[in-house]
């Protein structure tokens, strides 16, 4: 086991200091260009590569979208937007001009036949062989549409399944399916035309850096990984509160809940990376394979467990910070007598060696007191043997908390004497934050995603094993609802952290949700 630790080391160390992943030149056909996504999110990750100098040189970026509009209203658009959402500001015109002279836009319809035709020509229009087959096609659309687009670009040839010397990709957006079924259907529609491999599945926690700290953490200290395990650990809880509430998202959320939302995606894929074995190398098959085993790992849960081990939530009108916020069901294209939870806890067994027995507790929600995603991993407590003689003392167990956002960092708890001459304990905390020890570094996670789509590299995208085992368990806890209205219990006021039974699912263990602590304002 250790010598394989340090063959990781070393592996990791050599990623690191790779520097730069080669990039081809290639063209970015982003399919849904006027959504929210492309403006938000696509345009300004990608102004940002281009600022790093990061993207291949040449390459082009192709809007696609139903919309009649030049090419210079929809740079003049996006120029506009990206004032709004760069993460740096200003925005630097220069660059804006330099890298908008690449973005390109084609009018047309995803079923329409000629609308592919004329993509093809403008891509060929480019000059350069490598602009016009090497592409990454990136489908911010509904999921209804993407075996469509599929099927439309095979026609052209634009994707083909036996590129040699170049590459096409696709990349899709969640939400993957609604459930199992529905995701496999999706799968279906789009390996019809391209192998699994060539296909990038999006969880944007994936691209956030300290989500991929995890394995690092991991797998380059020896001396946590010697005690993470059952052995070790008591339980661990993940947290991803949410201060935000539904806001103009109702129609969407009431088709998902925060299961789907959320923890189908986001929270298992954390709970995979934080619990998973050491891969064989960092090939991105190697670490998928080890995460899938995890996720195939976990108890599957009947629906009477679900009733024990599942809690869900709705927020009510309440008080988060300064803001007063309505309830869910006074939410705009929310049903006055909705029943889509906006909050959910379980407790979930993992029956493999190195878990057996140990809880992990999962919880997200919206309208919770703070936004902020932590792991919390709860050691076991000593024997009391020594201590318990001192009247009132309760010595609190050792945890290591992983802070994924925001101020990423990571905190180990312990116990310390306080001083004097009595013999009292209390726990201390030693802290590590990124920030201060790296400086400030915040890119977008869709740059990095973006990035390794252009490289090629799937690791940080959902393979189709593990979408359609993550709906597994999904849909075991939704059959576990079966539709059952909310119960009275299952209100919570905004503001708060849940509803009194997510609270009592730890309690029943003797446990505890630790809620993450607002951070102390920067005084620089
Ligand atoms: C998205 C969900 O996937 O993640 C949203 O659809 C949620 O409902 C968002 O607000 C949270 O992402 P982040 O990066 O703000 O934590």
């Amino acid at each position: 086991m250790l010598a394989r630790m340090d063959a990781l080391e070393e592996v990791l160390m050599c990623k690191l200091d790779d520097g730069r992943k080669a990039v081809d030149p290639c063209t970015i056909v982003i399919f849904g260009a006027s959504g929210d996504l492309t403006a938000r999110k696509l345009i300004p990750a990608l102004y940002h590569l281009f600022k790093e100098q990061s993207l291949p040189v040449p390459f082009r970026v192709v809007g696609f979208a139903r919309r009649e509009k030049t090419d210079e209203a929809f740079r003049a658009e996006l120029g506009e937007a990206l004032k709004q959402f760069s993460r740096t500001k200003p925005v630097d015109e220069k660059v804006w001009a330099a890298f908008s002279a690449n973005i390109f836009y084609c009018m047309g319809d995803f079923g329409d036949a000629a609308a592919y035709e004329k993509l093809a020509k403008l891509l060929k229009s480019f000059g350069e062989p490598k602009l016009a087959d090497n592409l990454l096609f990136y489908l911010a659309t509904s999921p209804s549409q993407f075996a469509e687009c599929v099927e439309h670009l095979h026609n052209v040839n634009l994707l083909r399944k036996d590129t040699n010397a170049h590459w096409q990709r696709v990349v899709v957006e969640k939400p993957f399916g609604h459930d199992l079924a529905s995701a496999h259907e999706l799968n279906a529609g789009l390996t019809k035309h391209a192998h699994e491999k060539q296909i990038l599945r999006i969880d944007h926690y994936l691209g956030k850096e300290t989500v991929q700290n995890i394995l690092m953490f991991r797998f380059s200290n020896s001396i946590f990984e010697q005690i993470w395990n059952r052995a070790s650990v008591e339980q661990v809880q993940i947290t991803v509160s949410e201060k935000i509430g539904v806001g103009g998202r109702g129609g969407y959320y009431e088709e998902a809940g925060a299961l789907r939302d959320m923890v189908q995606n986001h929270l298992l894929q954390i709970l995979a990376l934080v619990a998973m074995e050491p891969p064989a190398t960092l090939e991105a098959e190697a670490i998928r394979d080890e995460k899938v085993k995890l996720l195939k790992s976990i108890r599957p849960l009947r629906p009477a467990d679900v009733e024990k081990q599942v809690v869900r939530g709705q927020y009510f009108a309440g008080q988060v910070g300064t803001e007063f916020r309505p309830g869910y069901r006074q939410e705009p294209k929310v049903k006055p007598d909705s029943n889509v939870e906006t909050f959910v806890a379980m407790k979930l067994f993992i029956d493999n060696w190195r878990w057996s027995s140990v809880p992990f507790y999962l919880r997200t929600g919206k309208n919770l007191p703070l936004g902020a995603s932590e792991v919390r991993v709860q050691f076991r407590p000593t024997p009391s043997v020594l201590f318990a003689a001192q009247a009132g003392q309760k010595l609190d167990a050792n945890a290591i908390t992983l802070r994924l956002q925001p101020e990423e960092g990571i905190t180990l708890r312990f116990n310390g004497k306080i001083p004097g001459t009595s013999l009292s304990v209390r726990p201390v905390r030693m802290s590590f934050s990124y920030e201060s020890e790296f400086g400030a570094y915040t890119p977008e996670a869709y740059e990095r995603l973006l990035l390794e789509a252009i490289a090629g590299d799937a690791t940080l995208f959902i393979r189709r094993d593990e979408v359609e085992t993550a709906w597994g368990i999904v849909d075991a806890i939704r059959a576990g609802w079966n539709g059952k209205p909310l119960s009275n219990r299952e209100f919570y006021s905004a503001g708060t952290w849940g509803p009194v039974a997510s609270d009592d699912l730890l309690a029943q263990a003797g446990h505890a949700w630790r809620n993450p602590l607002p951070m102390a304002p920067k005084t620089t």
